[in-house]
């Protein structure tokens, strides 16, 4: 088979490095906000680290197993504000973790889910660091069952796709890599991560791809946490005014039929643009 150098994460690490004695990270998904949704194995991981990396999306009740005296160090990343550059989250990983010490990196979610999991073990391995990686929920399967809306149906849903809302540098989306037009058949859901700030974007591309404007939309903000908020659109709306959507991040957008099954406690987006009450809520739609 042909080389393909894309594909070489796969296999770092597994060749010429000596395993560094004594080091261990293991990749913990702290889940969608909800400490109930721990796995019994992330608590785990997180009781027995001395070092804890984690992301903005990390609930602070999640913190809140590890051990008196732990180092913390939050390396969060979000769309647009100053943050943690990926480099220097690798560099403090492997300082730790050649230290001796347990390193715990805890991420919102999954790590394998828009995570950028896949990197860090990558550099581990060539590292000849020891990796675990512990699942978490991801937010689209929180937001599913929170909701009650199933992501796959026998008769609405027989596929789904994840897909990130956010391009390159957290600009607007190129959905290059994706055919829009041929996951039109009705039958398939999009569960769109970071797409609040480009909803109209993401409407825009659906139309142009041929999905009907009533196509069901259904925003689930902060999914799993108390101030969980849902909202009920389509994608012409999101097409035309994402901004009375109101929404913040982080957010999943559902997109598809099985979208416009009953969801109790929705807002319309009238009633959701009229109780857009803060003025710190973002508003900058694309
Ligand atoms: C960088 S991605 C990380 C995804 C994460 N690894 C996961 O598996 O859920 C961040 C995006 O996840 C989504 N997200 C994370 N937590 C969420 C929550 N509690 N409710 C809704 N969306 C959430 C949002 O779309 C947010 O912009």
């Amino acid at each position: 088979m042909k080389h393909d150098p894309r594909m070489d994460f796969l296999t770092a690490g597994l060749e010429a490095h000596l395993p560094v004695d004594g080091a261990r990270v293991v990749l913990v998904g702290a889940g969608p906000g909800d400490p109930e949704l721990l796995t019994i194995k992330a608590v785990r991981a997180i009781e027995s680290a001395d070092v804890i990396l984690y992301d903005d999306l990390v609930d602070r009740q999640v913190l809140e197993y590890a051990r008196a005296g732990v180092t913390m160090i939050h390396v969060g990343k979000r769309g647009g504000q100053v943050s943690w550059k990926q480099a220097d989250i690798h560099k403090l990983i492997l300082e730790h973790a050649r230290g001796g010490q347990t390193v715990v990196r805890l991420k919102g979610g999954d790590p394998f889910v828009f995570g950028r999991g896949g990197e860090e073990v990558a550099l581990l391995r060539s590292a000849g660091i020891k990796v675990d990686v512990v699942p978490g929920i991801t937010a689209a399967v929180a937001a599913a069952s929170s909701t009650q809306i199933p992501l796959t149906h026998r008769d609405l849903s027989r596929t789904v796709t994840f897909l990130s809302g956010a391009g390159p540098g957290h600009g607007l989306p190129e959905f290059t890599h994706i055919d829009l037009r041929a996951l039109n058949d009705g039958q398939h859901t999009l569960a769109v991560y970071m797409g609040v700030k480009t909803a109209g974007a993401l409407g825009r591309e659906l139309l142009a791809a041929g999905w009907d404007e009533s196509t069901p939309v259904l925003a689930i903000e902060n999914a799993s946490r108390d101030c969980e908020r849902r909202v009920r659109a389509t994608v012409g709306d999101l097409a035309r005014r994402p901004k009375s959507l109101a929404l913040t991040a982080p957010a999943i957008l559902l997109v598809g039929r099985v979208a416009g099954l009953p969801v109790e406690g929705q807002l319309d987006i009238v009633e959701a643009a009229r109780r857009t009450a803060s003025p710190e809520r973002e508003l900058e739609y694309a």
